[in-house]
């Protein structure tokens, strides 16, 4: 089985790298802590004698060769760039995971049929430019190069530059293309962020499926005035405008669907921003997902019908979609393969849903895509309050290591 200790090692060295030190993680991806968490990765793969790569965003894959070079590899990894002030597990769990299990594949001398690749791909969440899964997007050829001089992160720098600062920086061997002729399965150990497994009482989650995703921004233009000389009655205030939308939301969701369906306003921005001055400009983003994407186009005609009637009454309001991934149904033998090792292996485990996006499901448009999941306490995520039992952390690895060799040997 693996070693605990020494993944426990890993993750408090890859806790250093980062930008707050006493607020939880901030580590954006091609960031100096992005390159030092890169770099301590790379290290660790070259120590047990895999090839590294990087690709032309930045995604790194360390490859353990197998005897059978021309069946499709197996794929396992995950993200290692956070959100502001996130957690030290999402994301890290599964490039960590994949790395204990290729060490303990090499000092068992396990059997090794096909490649066995750890992945870990850039820019996951979208901190830096506001479009989340590059990395995966890019591997799947979703995602037009031609953009990065044209994406500018929040302090106006643009990916290109970013991208070839990181890429000066880590020195290794650059790959066009990882997967031209796709891979077998991809496997990816994540923390739940959830509370559904804690609820149900279970250490581990197999993922059919993950909500499709879209990213709304609203933009609602009204008029600057004085705070004190404008009476009420004569105010284009779009930061009240923008409130009752806001407000309006989570009836607009239930009355679609309890379950299955969220929405979010996590990011608001005020123009000019002053105590003194009614709002001249403001807009924000709602995050709306679920495993069935008629549900998301329901909301976004609701949405469309709320700023036709501010439109209506002379204030100028639009919304653009900024991203989107699909809705994603996990391969159903994947699925049965998992389920008979965790019967096999007494996991006391539960299948269920992800309303976290996460790169396996862009990944499984050109292979097989799993996920496993191990509990997030009291459903906490993308705060310092991030925390999964060490228990639960030993007992996710070591199911991805039975998942592991099993479809290395298949
Ligand atoms: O936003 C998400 O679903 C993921 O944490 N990036
Ligand atoms: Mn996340
Ligand atoms: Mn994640």
């Amino acid at each position: 089985m693996i070693n605990y200790k020494r993944l426990e090692k890993d993750f408090i060295n890859l806790s250093k790298f980062s930008k707050t030190k006493k607020c939880g993680i901030t580590r954006y991806s091609y960031t100096c802590e992005d390159l030092m968490a890169k770099q301590y990765l790379i290290d660790e793969m070259k120590k047990i004698g895999l090839s590294i790569e990087i690709d032309n965003v930045g995604n790194i894959r360390g490859r353990m060769e197998g005897i059978e070079k021309n069946l499709l590899p197996i794929i396992s990894g995950s993200h290692i760039d956070s959100v502001r002030n996130g957690g030290q597990y999402d994301g890290v769990l599964g490039v960590l995971g994949a790395l204990e299990v290729a060490r303990t594949i090499k000092e068992n001398n396990i059997k090794q049929k096909r490649n066995f690749d750890i992945l870990i791909f850039s820019e996951e969440e979208g901190s830096n430019f506001g479009l989340n899964l590059i990395g995966s997007k890019n591997i799947i050829k979703r995602f037009k190069n031609k953009e990065l001089k044209t994406i500018f992160s929040e302090n106006a720098k643009s990916m290109y530059e970013m991208i070839k600062y990181s890429e000066e920086k880590l020195k290794i061997e650059h790959s066009s293309e990882f997967y031209k002729a796709g891979f077998d399965t991809m496997v990816e150990l994540h923390i739940e962020q959830g509370n559904f497994l804690e609820k149900n009482d279970k250490q581990i989650g197999i993922v059919e499926g993950i909500f499709g995703l879209r990213w709304f921004k609203v933009t609602i233009e009204g008029e600057a005035n004085h705070a004190g000389a404008t009476p009420m009655k004569f105010r284009k205030d779009p930061l009240v405008e923008a409130s009752k939308i806001i407000y309006e939301i989570p009836n607009i969701v239930c009355d679609i669907d309890k379950i299955n369906f969220v929405a979010t306003v996590g990011q608001l921005s005020v123009i000019p921003n002053n105590i003194n001055v009614i709002p001249d400009k403001v807009d924000f983003i709602i995050d709306v997902r679920s495993i069935d994407i008629k549900n998301i186009d329901t909301f976004y005609r609701e949405l469309l019908l709320k700023i036709d009637k501010l439109n209506d009454r002379r204030y100028k309001a639009k919304v653009e979609e900024l991203t989107r991934t699909d809705a994603k149904l996990f391969n159903k033998e994947v699925i049965d393969l998992l389920s008979k090792v965790a019967k096999t292996e007494k996991i006391n485990y539960l299948k269920m849903y992800s309303g976290a996006n996460h790169d396996t499901s862009v990944m499984s448009e050109i292979g097989k895509g799993i996920m496993i999941f191990v509990p997030s306490i009291n459903g906490r995520s993308h705060c310092p309050e991030e925390e999964t039992k060490k228990s639960d952390v030993e007992a996710g690895v070591n199911f991805l290591y039975k998942t592991l060799i099993t479809l290395i040997n298949k």
